[in-house]
């Protein structure tokens, strides 16, 4: 079946808007990250563990899990979360400093924590004493990250260790997302130097995720990752690393970006006196994608007519909105080029919308969130139905409830 009959019955099906996911992209997203990992790595071991919170649809991570990849977690929400689909069997947690009751919980659950204070690991060593002690660094220019122990902090560190008996067992890294190659090549020498220094003997280098995805191209947009990892093998070589050290990643928006589309109706196209530049009306809004971590929003967009034919047109500019009355609801903060014969009844498609999308839904401005749809070997799936109007106030009591 050609995509714009996906498109077609999904709308039809579902309405708009609504989030579709291509299982073939995600396994073909995952492979190519393996390939590349076994063609250069040989027989080194590596983990790689797809951040939940990414996308967070479990369909989408029973499919992960199928291909052998786990589970980046940080929260119990997310343990929950994935429990509720047994899902919750290959998870590492990489969280930010958490509440001592959620890190007892995963240290409980079975789940590896990269902690990521003094404070953490001296909590652990004296409630979990059997445990192995796991931590993330922060290694940034200036130790400027929100979370992760500081260089300087590492021979106090050194000092609870031994007073406790314990070995390190791995450390995580986090470059920051759509990190630049040049970057994450700088961050992955740093911290493979500090650990032929520092801690030779470690079992694990968990070197996170961040793999720059160029939004603005339409095609190649992938992290190079035949060169990553071919930078990776020679960087063990020159550190002599021992045989033993295994090796993970947390790649989410590579994995998951391409995988994703939001298809919108347009159902009111306003001109300027000109007839210039005109005003896109959708059912969409940005609370579907408010992209907490790239502002921008660098989408490509697809316009379709109203049989769901792609219009290859695109002479004229114009915003394309939302169906919110905030003054600054637009899909995308920039002007676009748009199709001249662009009405009501047309559709658009947000592209590469799988990573950070749906699952940043915003219940401010109280749309209700939107149905997901799974492409799969040619049929469609809901994977995830339409919110329901009340949604928002779901947890809402009837009446106030006094706390006695
Ligand atoms: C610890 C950790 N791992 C992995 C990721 C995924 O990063 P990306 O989606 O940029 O690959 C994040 C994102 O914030 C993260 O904080």
């Amino acid at each position: 079946m050609k995509n714009s009959n996906f498109y077609k019955k999904t709308a039809q099906a579902l309405g708009t808007p609504v989030f579709i996911y291509w299982e073939k992209r995600l396994e073909t997203n995952i492979s190519r990250i393996k390939q590349a990992a076994e063609h250069h790595l040989a027989n080194r071991e590596l983990g790689i563990y797809i951040p939940y919170f990414t996308n967070s649809n479990p369909y989408l991570f029973s499919i992960v899990r199928k291909h052998g990849c786990g589970i980046a977690i940080q929260s119990t929400e997310e343990w929950h979360q994935l429990n509720a689909h047994n899902l919750a069997d290959k998870l590492i947690a990489s969280p930010t400093v958490l509440p001592q009751e959620e890190l007892k919980f995963l240290l409980e659950k079975g789940v590896r924590v990269n902690l990521s204070s003094i404070d953490e690991v001296e909590w652990q060593i004296n409630n979990f004493p059997e445990k192995n002690i796991f931590i993330r660094l922060d290694i940034s220019v200036d130790s400027s990250q929100r979370t992760g122990i500081k260089p300087w902090e590492i021979t106090g560190l050194r000092k609870i260790l031994k007073k406790n008996n314990k070995a390190l067992a791995g450390v995580h890294i986090y470059v920051g997302t759509l990190s630049t190659f040049e970057k994450i090549v700088k961050y992955t020498d740093i911290v493979l130097a500090l650990v032929s220094r520092e801690f030779p003997e470690i079992e694990m280098v968990n070197l996170g995720g961040g793999f720059y995805y160029n939004y603005e191209k339409t095609f190649n947009q992938h992290f190079d990752w035949d060169a990553y990892f071919a930078m990776l093998a020679k960087k063990i070589g020159t550190y002599n690393l021992s045989p033993n050290m295994k090796f993970e990643i947390e790649p989410g928006r590579d994995v998951f970006a391409d995988v994703g589309e939001l298809v919108l109706s347009i159902h009111h196209v306003v001109w300027n006196e000109r007839g210039t530049i005109c005003q896109i009306f959708t059912d969409g809004s940005y609370v579907y994608m408010p992209s907490a971590t790239v502002r921008e929003r660098k989408h490509q967009l697809l316009f379709l007519d109203s049989q769901f034919k792609e219009s290859s047109d695109r002479s004229i500019s114009g915003w394309l909105n939302g169906s919110t009355t905030l003054s600054s609801d637009f899909l995308l903060p920039v002007i676009i080029e748009v199709p001249l014969d662009v009405k009501s009844g047309h559709f658009v498609i947000v592209k590469d919308i799988g990573a950070y999308g749906a699952t940043q839904h915003l219940e401010f401005l109280n749309r209700r969130p939107a149905a997901e749809a799974l492409i799969t070997d040619n049929k469609v799936q809901i994977i995830n139905e339409r919110g329901a109007m009340t949604d928002k106030i779901r947890s809402v009591p009837q009446k106030p409830i006094f706390i006695k």
